[in-house]
């Protein structure tokens, strides 16, 4: 018996092998050094009974048929003459360096190669597990996991996501039952409806206390997950391409990254490793983060010049640093159903072209932004009268909002878009692409992916100073495979701050505010004709990466104060808050989704609190805070609502001025908020005083 172990200071992996696969054998809370693992394992081991095979076969990093492993396969393909494929693999060798393991594995007989990359980064405490597999021959693979990982005994629930347009990130607890729960996106995007992330919390584990896993498989372009829970009562879980993913017989396969973390913190635990990990060490978003004004909601498609300088004068009044000409400023698009393709500026609505609504938000001192959708045409676009072919899928497929996908694993359609985009940069100071994607692929296609993947890279290397924002009808490209590549995710479609509030609350547990988009829309929101307060609908945008997408005219004088307020607070506050932790907490008042964003540092942190609802009880529950220390006092002031609610008749203590407790206070027995109705934030600021010991 062979072991490895991976550590950092709050968990281990450790892996083993008897000369085939490896296997994790454990992976949980951290072990002293000195552990015998080999005892582990045993002690681990399950037992045999009537019925069973001889042996336990391994639950490897690939389970293998030819081990009669009992569930799903790891590798499921045919060699070229359509025999299925059914390895078994022999272990070469594991290196490990630091916190990294790589393995490599041979079936000489099949002329298979095996490698798999398991490294473990200390200080976000996530885990980044990829798999490749080499063949001498082409072969044809319809399923290909990235290094699978046992999910936890002690656990009766996991959580999965799935979701809809204006409706992302929705949290489905979920029973663990024999046999496989499967999610696949085979839309060749992560899509809104399958987010491609697991949370499994152990009995008893809530946001704040208790043990989890989390996992997320960063890959844009469609996915497949296998939760299994075996006979003997093993469980795995398996992430991989969407299963047809491979069009042809090839000789190398790789997965996309599989990123996977532990928590004995609650699942708080894993989504600030996440937050972190993700914002650390895969993204950059370039600092401070400016004010967005989107114009989508205001004009749509209808473009006219000097409506658009009185909005952008508006906003920048309003305290918006940076301008995103939406849809509609190219081609002749003057509804959804024609130009994709065609990305030269439309010149019946910009007659000089884009420069002088440039230049104007220039000279208010903003940036400026371009919306495109580079993978999509339209039937109706000259790009599609010059080349039928280059569009992906059969001729006569179904339309999605009108439009067609283009196939950008050819080399002339990813040099055309490449060289468009260029184009518009080089000739303007366009600093931020709103990068769209509205209709699903007709097949899930690694090559898609492969493609856009290029195209961005490229684009992202010779303009360097452009940040690009992942938009796929909102949040249906929200994974980090995307993120990779771009700077922010447009995280829904729906502006109603009441399905905000949730749906990016949801969102904390694998995306950090900096790179979540969050808008405060019109005053009756066009996705749901839900009439929403200023200052609740400027509070779920301060949340996040703030905006605006409402038509700025339409704020009365009273509203324009309070969006200044709000925005200004949020200026004031972004450098920490967007380097903050989120803190989901458990709030006991199911009509309150309530969160605490919490310095680094932890000197200061900020409270959320949105009624959502009506609260069942006629007065609120006190709202536990977490992630204090229990030992330091804190100074609590109630930031909004700012003025007396009608609601709220008491003298409780937040009402008449700050609160000054314990750690141990705040988080065991919490802090009463003033009664208020749905549709409004509580915003609590706290910072942790400094006293003398
Ligand atoms: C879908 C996006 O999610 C919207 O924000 C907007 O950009 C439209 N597309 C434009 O067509």
């Amino acid at each position: 018996m062979q072991t490895w172990r991976l550590d950092d200071a709050r968990q281990t992996l450790v892996l083993c092998a008897q000369g085939g696969l490896p296997q994790v054998t454990y992976w949980g809370a951290a072990l002293p050094q000195g552990e015998d693992l080999s005892v582990l394992h045993a002690a681990n081991a399950r037992d045999l009974s009537g019925g069973m095979l001889d042996v336990v076969p391994p639950l490897s990093l690939c389970p293998e048929t030819t081990q009669s492993f009992p569930g799903q396969p790891g590798l499921r393909g045919c060699c070229a003459d359509g025999t299925p494929l059914r390895p078994q693999f022999k272990l070469r060798e594991v290196v490990q360096d630091g916190q990294e393991l790589r393995v490599a594995c041979t079936d000489e007989a099949r002329g298979l190669t095996y490698t798999a990359t398991l490294a473990l980064d200390t200080q976000t405490h996530v885990l980044r597990l990829q798999a490749r597999l080499d063949s001498a021959a082409p072969i044809q693979l319809d399923w290909f996991a990235a290094p699978v990982l046992p999910a936890p005994d002690h656990a009766a629930e996991m959580i999965d996501v799935s979701g809809r347009w204006c409706g992302e990130f929705q949290l489905n607890d979920l029973p663990w039952t024999p046999g496989s729960h499967l999610r696949e996106s085979l839309v060749g995007r992560s899509d809104h409806a399958h987010f491609p992330g697991l949370i499994l919390p152990c009995t008893g584990t809530s946001n704040t206390q208790g043990a989890a896993y989390a996992l997320h498989y960063g890959w844009a372009g469609g996915h497949r997950m296998v939760a299994e829970e075996l006979p003997d009562g093993r469980r795995q879980v398996q992430f991989g391409h969407a299963s047809g993913s491979y069009a042809a017989p090839a000789t190398q396969f790789e997965t996309a990254p599989l990123y996977a973390t532990f928590s004995d913190i609650g699942i708080n635990g894993c989504a600030t490793a996440f937050q972190r990990h993700l914002r650390d060490r895969i993204v950059t978003t370039p600092t401070p983060r400016p004010v967005h004004y989107n114009c989508w909601e205001a004009v749509y498609f209808n473009h006219d010049l000097p409506r658009l300088k009185d909005i952008a004068t508006r906003a920048a009044e309003l305290g918006a640093e940076r301008f995103v000409l939406d849809d509609g400023w190219f081609g002749l698009r003057d509804d959804d159903t024609t130009s994709l393709g065609d990305w030269q500026v439309d010149s019946r609505k910009y007659p000089q072209g884009l420069g002088p609504l440039i230049d104007h938000v220039a000279g208010l001192g903003m940036s400026f932004g371009l919306w495109l959708e580079p993978e999509m045409i339209n039937r109706d676009s000259a790009l599609f009268r010059a080349h039928p072919d280059w569009v992906l899928g059969e001729a006569d497929q179904a339309t999605g909002r009108g439009q067609l996908v283009l196939d950008m694993a050819r080399g002339d359609v990813q040099s055309y878009l490449y060289d468009s985009i260029a184009a518009l940069l080089r000739a303007h100071p366009i600093t931020y692409i709103k990068w769209d994607h509205n209709r699903v692929l007709p097949v899930a296609d690694v090559a898609q992916t492969h493609g856009l993947y290029a195209l961005l890279d490229r684009l992202r290397a010779d303009f360097p100073q452009v940040e690009i924002e992942s938009c796929a009808s909102g949040g249906g490209r929200a994974d980090w495979g995307m993120l990779e590549r771009t700077g922010r995710i447009w995280l829904s479609d729906s502006n109603d701050a009441l399905e905000r509030l949730a749906i990016q609350h949801n969102a904390a547990l694998f995306l950090p505010a900096c790179v979540t988009g969050s808008h405060v829309g019109p005053r009756l929101c066009h996705t749901s004709g839900r009439m929403l307060d200023i200052g609740f609908r400027a509070w779920v945008a301060a949340q996040r990466h703030m905006g605006f997408e409402m038509d700025p005219r339409e704020l009365t004088a009273h509203e324009a104060q309070v969006l200044r307020d709000v925005t200004t607070w949020w200026k004031a506050n972004r450098d920490w808050m967007m380097m903050a932790d989120i803190l989901r907490l458990d709030s006991s008042d199911a009509a309150v989704i309530a969160e605490q964003q919490i310095a680094q540092d932890g000197s200061r942190f900020v409270v959320f609190a949105g009624r959502a609802a009506t609260s069942a009880q006629i007065a609120p529950r006190p709202l536990r805070l977490t992630g204090l220390d229990p030992a330091a006092r804190y100074t609590v002031t109630l930031r909004a609502p700012d003025s007396p609610q009608a609601q709220s008749r008491g003298q409780i203590a937040l009402k008449t001025g700050p609160v000054t407790l314990s750690g141990a206070a705040l988080m065991g027995q919490g802090i009463t908020l003033p009664c208020s109705d749905p549709g409004t934030m509580a915003v609590l600021e706290a910072v942790r005083r400094e006293e003398a010991p």
